[in-house]
């Protein structure tokens, strides 16, 4: 028998990574035949089109510029109190809805979905998010000792399908008392779909039927790829719907630096809240904080103080903001490109806002994927498709990817 030290509960943990594997087979391939051969779909950072990792250059001169104070002391558990009256101005922009606000610094994005499971979902109970999804959600949940479920995020017209996330909701409400739901939206992973307008009303409206039932409703919003999903204000109009919700209904978001800064390995983030009740975000800074004692402590000081320098200096903001929106185009010009080339050939790619991916669905993804190295192409096989990283592909490579996509399908599907 082996043996295992594991704690019961810890023992079979094991952290399956699709993505790590699709690299590895591309950095094979790309030895063999050259860098220049390869596509490379895989990689979940931003590549500029000679294939170097993209930088902001203003957030790099700015990081460059912080004092050995600034990198190396600790700083407060909640987080510097600039940069989280910062996170929040950032998350809302011109759209702050009315109500209370609490943010929590978090080692990135990750971490705010961590603290937003471990003391918004009910141990034993579900979480309910769609059926294409960043795995790591499911990692979380079961690491907090919830279960992630799903529902099926597009309908036959490839719209939002509020009916089935309805369905589920009302199932889950049957026995549980609270349900915590993650939409990762705008510009999704792994799909580059968002909510419009008219399908947040209907997530509200229901959110709202069972909170008149007396049932805990908490909204995790995942905004990581909301800077690379159009104008700023546009994408956060929706926001102003969270204002004058019932206080048993909790809207949260998840702000990342690692896209919209380019500060991947800097692991910064915040968990945000918004809700009518002020004693509900009391309550939120509070167990967060706690939480975040228990897991951390503490978080990158010099990532943080990078934020508040840029949004205090208005010229370097400005210029921060028109390089990023440079590799915003850069990148949806790739998805463009890719959705015209799949409208052209009949690929049937899945409705692509903006955002680092796009999806293709697929029967048996892993035999696509395999089958798509034949090409040199190396993309993502999720369960329910094939992930595509327009953040990575040059638009010279993504030229005729769609076309390969599709015929290795027929060739396997018909
Ligand atoms: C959907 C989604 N949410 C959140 C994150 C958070 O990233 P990080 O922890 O680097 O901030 C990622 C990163 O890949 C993501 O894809």
């Amino acid at each position: 028998m082996a043996t295992s030290m594991a704690a019961s509960h810890a023992a079979g943990k094991r952290l399956k990574d699709a993505i790590f594997g699709a690299n590895a087979a591309c950095r094979e391939a790309a030895e063999k035949y050259g860098a220049g051969k390869v596509t490379n779909a895989t990689i979940g950072v931003m590549m500029d089109d000679a294939g170097k990792l993209a930088s902001i250059p203003t957030m790099e001169r700015m990081f460059r510029s912080l004092s050995i104070e600034d990198y190396m002391s600790y700083a407060p558990i909640s987080g510097l109190p600039a940069y989280l009256d910062a996170v929040i101005d950032l998350t809302f922009a011109a759209h702050k809805p009315e109500g209370y606000f609490g943010a929590i610094a978090t080692a990135g994005g990750t971490g705010a979905i961590h603290h937003a499971v471990a003391n918004y979902a009910e141990r034993g109970e579900e979480v309910l998010t769609s059926d294409w999804f960043w795995g790591t959600y499911n990692v979380i949940c079961n690491e907090c000792g919830s279960y992630l479920t799903n529902f099926k995020l597009f309908d036959e017209a490839q719209n939002f399908n509020l009916a089935d996330f309805t369905a589920k909701v009302d199932a889950l409400l049957m026995k549980q008392d609270s349900l915590l739901v993650i939409l990762n939206t705008p510009a999704h992973n792994p799909t580059g779909f968002s909510l419009t307008e008219a399908d947040w009303d209907g997530v509200l409206a229901l959110a709202k039927k069972h909170a008149a039932k007396g049932k805990k409703i908490s909204i995790l919003v995942d905004i990581a790829y909301i800077e690379y999903a159009g104008e700023k204000n546009e994408t956060r109009k929706f926001m102003e719907k969270f204002g004058s919700l019932p206080e048993n209904v909790l809207i949260m978001f998840s702000f990342s630096m690692s896209k919209g800064y380019t500060a991947y390995g800097q692991r910064t983030g915040a968990l945000i809240a918004v809700s009518a009740s002020k004693e509900v975000i009391e309550e939120f800074k509070e167990i967060n904080k706690y939480t975040s004692r228990a897991t951390w402590s503490n978080i990158n000081r010099g990532a943080m103080t990078l934020l508040t320098r840029i949004q205090q200096d208005k010229s370097a903001l400005a210029q921060f903001e028109k390089e990023r929106d440079a590799f915003y185009k850069m990148i949806q010009n790739r998805g463009a490109l890719f959705m015209e080339e799949s409208k052209a050939c009949g690929l049937n790619a899945l409705p692509y806002k903006g955002g680092f991916f796009l999806s293709v669905p697929a029967k048996d993804p892993r035999t696509v994927c395999e089958k798509l190295h034949d090409d040199f192409i190396f993309a993502v096989p999720l369960r329910l498709g094939v992930r595509i990283a327009a953040c990575s592909v040059a638009a010279s490579k993504m030229k005729g990817v769609a076309a390969k996509v599709r015929n290795t399908l027929q060739a396997i599907e018909g």
